[in-house]
């Protein structure tokens, strides 16, 4: 039996895909977008669960780093949402790109005044929220009233960008995944103070962008902090997979490694999963590890899901992601053929099989 290599595909959170479907559209604009940073852009990624945002996301910060953009990364979560706690991921991130700044030869040669000035300012910064107040550096805090998030931030920024012009990078990207999950409340510019410092910042001509991914919500949120969000941003929405590209999500990663999939399983699998990412990747999981020939064929599918630890893995992903609020969630996205269903069925067809 020939030994084959362990399995390319990935099924699982923000994983590289061995093979990234049906997504040339959105990397096309955004290359466009990080070309020309005399003319900042700003990106919104959306989508259900598992669609794929993160990968793309990724993908994009990539271009963009290769690009020559500096770029700040960051995956928020709900505690995030509290506003001194988002004040302090800001100034922390507007902190750690100054600090990536300063290690620019170009910048220590030609601007380090400029430089030491910022450092200054921003090491300074201190946003206070009631009683309560957030300082990038406590040594540093400025004497006299506290000031708002937008105000500190707007004048952070316009700092990086104009460092960013006098360095070897060609602007900064702030590239935050999971923001959703920030909400502005009543009082406390979070994200208000976010747009209206990029807004102001960009309005300048300086070399600013927000590359923000989330869930639906996270349109909503925007809006209703700044009802112009809509026209900062190029909206992403992704879905599932569209023909041809999900078909070679599956098949070319197996071709890449000298093995192939028979027609009729790639047509189940396409069915089952209605282009789904990750269930592309949990079948050809699935399927590499549960089969033995060069050629993936339809018996394999129960196979993959009878007696053998495959059968396991397969089983309790696809037990827990049906069953999840995910899976839940994205069923209107998928076709009304169910994995789960189709699950059930296949482990029906395999355990009757294996009945003496
Ligand atoms: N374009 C693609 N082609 C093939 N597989 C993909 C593609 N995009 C993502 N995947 C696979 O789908 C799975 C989910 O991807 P990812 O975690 O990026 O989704 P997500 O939308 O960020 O999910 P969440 O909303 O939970 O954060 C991963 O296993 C990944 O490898
Ligand atoms: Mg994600």
């Amino acid at each position: 039996m020939q030994a084959w290599p362990p399995s390319p595909y990935r099924p699982g959170n923000g994983i590289d895909p061995p093979y990234l479907g049906d997504r040339e559209e959105q990397i096309e604009a955004v290359r466009a977008f990080l070309k020309d940073a005399r003319n900042p852009r700003n990106v919104l990624i959306t989508g259900l669960r598992g669609v794929g945002k993160t990968v793309l996301l990724n993908h994009l910060q990539g271009e963009a780093e290769g690009l020559g953009w500096l770029v700040i990364d960051r995956e928020f979560s709900e505690p995030d949402a509290e506003p001194l706690a988002f004040a302090n991921a800001l100034l922390t991130d507007v902190n750690r790109a100054l600090r990536r700044l300063s290690l620019s030869t170009r910048l220590k040669e030609r601007a380090a005044n400029l430089l030491q000035a910022a450092i200054e300012v921003v090491g300074a910064l201190t946003v206070s929220y009631g009683e309560f107040k957030v300082s990038v550096d406590t040594k540093r805090r400025r004497p006299g009233p506290h000031r708002r998030l937008d105000d500190d931030l707007k004048e952070a920024l316009t700092h990086i960008g104009e460092l960013c012009k006098k360095s070897e990078y060609r602007g900064l990207v702030l590239r935050y995944d999971e923001f959703h999950v920030i909400r502005e409340r009543p009082g406390s510019p979070t994200l208000s103070a976010l747009l209206s410092a990029t807004s102001a910042v960009q309005q300048h001509g300086l070399p600013l962008m927000l590359m923000l991914c989330g869930l639906p919500p996270v349109v909503d949120n925007l809006a209703r902090s700044k009802s112009y969000s809509e026209r900062m941003f190029t909206t992403l929405v992704l879905g599932n997979l569209r023909p041809p590209e999900d078909r070679a999500a599956l098949v070319d990663p197996a071709t890449r490694l000298g093995r192939r999939f028979g027609d009729e399983v790639v047509d189940e699998v396409m069915i089952d999963s209605g282009g789904y990412p990750f269930f592309i990747q949990v079948y050809g999981d699935a399927l590499w590890n549960g089969s033995h020939g060069e050629t993936i064929q339809i018996a394999d599918l129960p196979r993959s899901t009878r007696g053998s630890s495959g059968r396991d893995t397969f089983a309790r992903r696809l037990t827990s992601a049906s069953s999840c609020a995910t899976w839940r969630r994205s069923a209107k996205a998928r076709r009304s053929s169910s994995c789960s269903r189709r699950l059930a069925g296949a482990t029906t067809r395999s355990s009757r099989r294996s009945a003496p």
